[in-house]
């Protein structure tokens, strides 16, 4: 069976970014290798970059006044047409960045009629992080993971922080580290097959 855009129905979609805005993000350089592997594996994967969706700071009487801006509504229907979330979580203050806080609160707002939570349950999630410090940004990914599973996100066991992240990358965009390569392939692999199964 085939999709509108006749896209197999059992193949998995994935919709990957990162949670930074800042042009040179680290963060950003993690999502293509993940995203690679993963439609290696056989998933379709959609990269997008939220500096390409500016939304306001959620505020609710904005949205009681305005409702949804349209860069929500994009963003949101974006969650909802993918199963698979790929995320590469930058590390502020020892959690999560404003800028996927803030986007996560937009894409949690029920329409009117539509079930709680729409975009988010249900959806599996691999996560990653780069950091110039020495922790990768492992403490943050702790906080999303909470914040996800709570949304009723399936966000699988493993993980990877890149330490040193000023450091870690080739010109070419792969990590200096074949370990390092391998595993965040691996993130993507992984998820690729796991939405495959739950497809099956
Ligand atoms: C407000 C702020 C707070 C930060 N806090 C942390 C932190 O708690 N842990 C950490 O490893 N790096 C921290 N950093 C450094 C970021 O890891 C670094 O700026 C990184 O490059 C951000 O990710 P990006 O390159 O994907 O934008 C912080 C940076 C900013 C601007």
């Amino acid at each position: 069976m085939t999709d509108q855009e006749g896209i197999s129905t059992m193949t998995p979609r994935i919709l990957a970014f990162a949670g930074s805005l800042r042009r040179e993000s680290f963060n950003k350089k993690l999502v293509p290798i993940a995203a690679r592997a993963a439609r290696e594996a056989g998933a379709l994967v959609t990269q997008i970059d939220l500096r390409d969706f500016p939304l306001p700071l959620f505020d609710q009487d904005l949205e009681a006044e305005h409702g949804m801006p349209e860069n929500g509504k994009k963003l949101k229907q974006l969650f909802i047409d993918h199963g698979g979330l790929l995320l590469a979580c930058p590390e502020y203050n020892s959690s999560v960045t404003a800028a996927l806080k803030n986007a996560i609160d937009w894409v949690s707002l029920p329409a009117s009629g539509e079930p709680s939570l729409v975009a988010f349950r249900g959806k599996v999630a691999t996560l990653m992080s780069a950091s110039p410090g020495a922790l990768g940004g492992l403490r943050g990914l702790v906080h999303v993971r909470s914040i996800l599973g709570n949304i009723g996100v399936i966000v699988l066991p493993e993980q990877i922080a890149v330490a040193q992240a000023h450091e870690a990358f080739n010109p070419d965009g792969s990590l200096k580290d074949p370990k390092q390569q391998a595993g965040i392939d691996g993130l993507g692999h992984t998820l690729a097959s796991f939405l495959m199964k739950l497809k099956g």
